[in-house]
């Protein structure tokens, strides 16, 4: 979503600055235009040429470079940029933004544009404990400037605990959060994710091939447009998603306990979870050996964890998937009345570039008055976006 979006990065004198480089690359692959502005100290922890190379652009250092451009360089940067990131921030740039301070083009740029800002501090332990730091951080914060929280860990300076630069994905995840209108703002969102682990002895267990990359697709858009999100998820190989509050389960009942837990709380409920039908009957303690013999397993019905949603649900809206591999959207409109859904997202698994594993999804969107939006192949964060364009459509109807 960073596509053609500019941004001025502003790079300051500290050990992490060599981590900007790779944050330079990752916002170039995103198809972002970079523009890279470093003070004097960050030029000794890292080349300008680094950061020419990567962001394919001029490389600003000297407030007063003749550079041929008719604008002087920190009005036009700071007129041009969707947002201004300082990518690593020292105790320094943060101090001298707090007093007002502007004496080199980065401190300028900053002062003259109207641009959001994001702050990523990253420093020793001490530096980023101490008062007079955190008076200027809260200042800042109350003057609506961003700020992403460095990391624990080992510092480059022997000390450990928070001052390492966050993690790229973090600041990533930020922008996009930043660059993103807050029409969900006020929303509770619940969101189920993943498959469900059925155990059958204590090595064993039946499961599905979801991926979860649907739901946290969902978890991370609606995040960005301002909901609060809530996700529950079952066991998957995914990071959790930056800003949510992550739940952990594993079985089906497990996954029915924490939505029924957390229901009450929020406004629309997703269940895009791969809920297992079924489970084994019988639980058993020991590993199952197979010198024993073991001509069957008797399986018995898991809750259907949204049709009790559906009897509960007040004026919540409630937003199912259907998984069929036949008779897609018959199948998908019964399942949504049945349930009582708001609106069911179909989903044909046999499609190539549809289903589980896969980045992309071919979804068709159903809802109660009969109407149906196709959506051609998209990316999965693509097709939530279009599923909560569509959810606020339930809520606000249209004149
Ligand atoms: N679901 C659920 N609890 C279950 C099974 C499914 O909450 N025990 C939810 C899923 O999260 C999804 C919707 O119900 O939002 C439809 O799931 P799906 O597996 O397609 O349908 P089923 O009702 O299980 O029907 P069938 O397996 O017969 O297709």
């Amino acid at each position: 979503m960073l596509k053609d979006k500019k941004i001025v990065l502003g790079i300051t004198g500290g050990i992490a600055a060599y981590k900007s480089a790779e944050l330079t690359r990752e916002f170039v692959k995103m198809g972002a235009d970079v523009k890279v502005i470093m003070t004097e100290n960050a030029t000794k922890f890292i080349t300008p040429l680094t950061l020419q190379t990567l962001s394919e652009n001029p490389v600003y250092t000297d407030m007063f470079l003749l550079t041929g451009e008719v604008k002087i360089d920190h009005i036009s940067l700071a007129e041009e940029a969707d947002i201004l990131i300082i990518a690593p921030a020292t105790a320094n740039i943060i101090g001298k933004i707090a007093s007002g301070l502007a004496d080199d083009l980065l401190s300028t740029t900053v002062m003259a544009t109207k641009a959001p800002i994001l702050i990523c501090p990253a420093m020793n332990t001490n530096m980023y404990t101490n008062d007079i730091v955190r008076e200027n951080i809260n200042k800042l914060t109350s003057k609506n400037y961003f700020f992403v929280e460095p990391g624990h860990g080992e510092l480059a300076c022997g000390t450990e605990g928070p001052g390492r630069l966050p993690p790229l994905e973090d600041i990533v995840e930020e922008v996009e959060s930043i660059l993103t209108e807050k029409d969900l703002a006020g929303e509770k969102i619940l969101i189920t994710a993943g498959p469900t682990q059925e155990p059958l002895d204590p090595v064993r267990y039946i499961t599905n091939y979801s991926s979860g990359k649907m739901g946290y697709a969902l978890a991370i858009m609606a995040r960005r447009r301002g909901a609060e999100v809530t996700l529950i998820s079952g066991p998957t190989s995914l990071p959790e998603p930056f800003g949510a509050t992550f739940l952990q389960v594993s079985s089906a009942i497990e996954m029915g306990d924490a939505v029924m837990n957390n229901m009450n709380d929020s406004t629309i409920i997703i269940k895009a979870a791969a809920v297992a039908d079924f489970r084994p009957a019988i639980l058993s303690n020991n590993k199952i050996k197979k010198g024993n013999g073991l001509s069957n397993v008797n399986l018995e019905r898991n809750p259907d964890i949204i049709s009790e949603v559906g009897r509960k649900k007040g004026d919540r809206i409630l937003v199912g998937f259907a998984v069929e591999t036949e008779n897609l959207i018959e199948n998908a409109r019964n399942k949504m009345i049945e349930k009582n859904m708001d609106l069911i997202v179909a989903n044909d698994v046999t499609q190539h570039g549809a289903g589980f594993q896969s980045d992309t999804n071919i979804v068709k969107i159903l809802d109660r008055e009969g109407g149906m939006e196709e959506l051609p192949i998209l990316d999965k964060i693509m097709v939530a976006n279009r599923i909560l364009d569509r959810i606020k459509a339930v809520k606000v109807p249209k004149v």
